[in-house]
């Protein structure tokens, strides 16, 4: 088996790609084209691997893909490169269109072309798994969950061009027969997440005794699942899952940001007492909240623990004491991250951000 995944050096892909090359015998070609949330050192222990591959190049680059579907000949495609930050999203869309809506497309043209152009077995064999988020539902509100076949209403400029991909997804199965299936997953968090999001952004201010930034009033609730599970679940699925199916992921942690942020707080005062920071709840601060923020993301994962036996292993509280203490050891990575790609600055006011605390 030989994987061809897209955005494998982002914090999911990444993660998937370690596991791989851990568990398995697959081979992977890595098809990134390393913008600023790439992390290369994520893939230390595998670029040495004879199993592991890599190019760096654009997924709307036709050409590129050609070159490499014909060059590496994979048996199935695990797509994850995305533009994904959704504060990015509303400062400035046109990436997150070009990237999420018009790379998905490039792609899903040319692994059809080279599909096409299997025999036998192998044609049997290919399939096209679009790796996607929750957020496409829209928002829920305290009661409910989305399933498999909830409406799509996203709200922000991300998730509308992550609805958009799922739909040519979705078109391209029914239409051409292209054999393509969907996940949608809620927040991930664990290792290696670049630090503008909500778990890295709060660890990394509140170990640097910086104001930890909560938007509006922190009661907007996520569902939370540990980045390996979801590395675990895009395997199975990849897998075993139905084609033309849609397979929801999640953690079944559903917490308040504010909550989240508290417990990020109560673990570190835990691991770091002498940080003269204690308690380190004291630096929450809220601010301004971001325009359109959904409420709730709930999912019901019934149809993959029944269908794939698939269940989230880790519980929240040791996944987040696991991702703390990671922050933690490895200060080195996100104080370069901080140096020479984001300081902490606010971003998703539409071009009203404000400076680093
Ligand atoms: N992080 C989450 O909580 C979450 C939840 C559900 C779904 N997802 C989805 O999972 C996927 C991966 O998310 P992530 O958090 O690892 O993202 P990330 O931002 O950490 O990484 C994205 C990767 O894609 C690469 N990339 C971006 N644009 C590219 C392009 N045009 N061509 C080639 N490579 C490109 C980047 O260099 C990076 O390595 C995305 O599709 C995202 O929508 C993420």
């Amino acid at each position: 088996m030989k994987v061809f995944i897209t955005g494998g050096t982002g914090f999911i892909g990444s993660a998937v790609i370690r596991m791989i090359i851990r568990k398995t015998r697959a081979s992977v070609v890595n098809f990134d084209s390393l913008t600023y949330a790439a992390n290369p050192l994520a893939l230390e222990e595998t670029s040495e691997d004879g199993r592991y591959s890599f190019e760096k190049a654009n997924i709307c680059d036709a050409k590129a893909l050609r070159r490499v579907f014909s060059d590496q000949r994979p048996t199935c495609v695990l797509h994850l490169a995305a533009e994904t930050h959704v504060d990015r999203s509303i400062d400035g869309p046109s990436e997150f269109i070009q990237t999420n809506v018009i790379g998905t497309c490039a792609l899903l043209e040319v692994a059809r072309e080279y599909y096409e152009e299997l025999e036998g077995q192998q044609r049997k064999e290919f399939r096209f798994h679009h790796v996607s988020t929750d957020e496409v539902f829209g928002s829920l509100d305290s009661e409910g969950l989305f399933t498999e076949e909830s409406p799509y209403r996203p709200n922000s400029p991300y998730s509308a061009s992550k609805a958009g991909a799922d739909h040519f997804v979705r078109a391209w199965h029914r239409t051409y027969g292209f054999p393509a299936l969907i996940s949608n997953c809620t927040n991930n968090y664990g290792p290696w997440q670049f630090p503008e999001k909500l778990i890295p952004l709060a660890i990394i201010n509140a170990l640097e005794g910086k104001p930890i930034p909560v938007y509006g009033t922190g009661s907007n609730i996520r569902d939370w699942v540990h980045v390996e599970d979801h590395a675990c679940a895009l395997w199975e699925i990849l897998n075993r899952g139905r084609l033309g199916e849609t397979y929801n992921v999640g953690g079944n942690n559903e917490f308040t940001n504010l909550e989240v942020v508290q417990s990020i707080c109560s673990v570190l005062d835990r691991l770091n007492p002498d940080s003269g920071n204690v308690p380190h709840s004291g630096l929450i601060s809220m601010v301004e909240d971001r325009p359109g923020h959904d409420h709730r993301y709930a999912m019901n994962t019934g149809k993959i623990s029944t269908e794939l036996a698939w269940q989230p292993q880790r519980d929240f509280q040791s996944g987040l004491k696991q991702t703390v203490k990671w922050y933690m050891e490895n200060r080195s990575w996100w104080q370069k991250v901080q140096k020479e790609i984001y300081k902490g600055n606010r971003l998703g006011l539409s071009g009203r951000q404000t400076a680093a605390p």
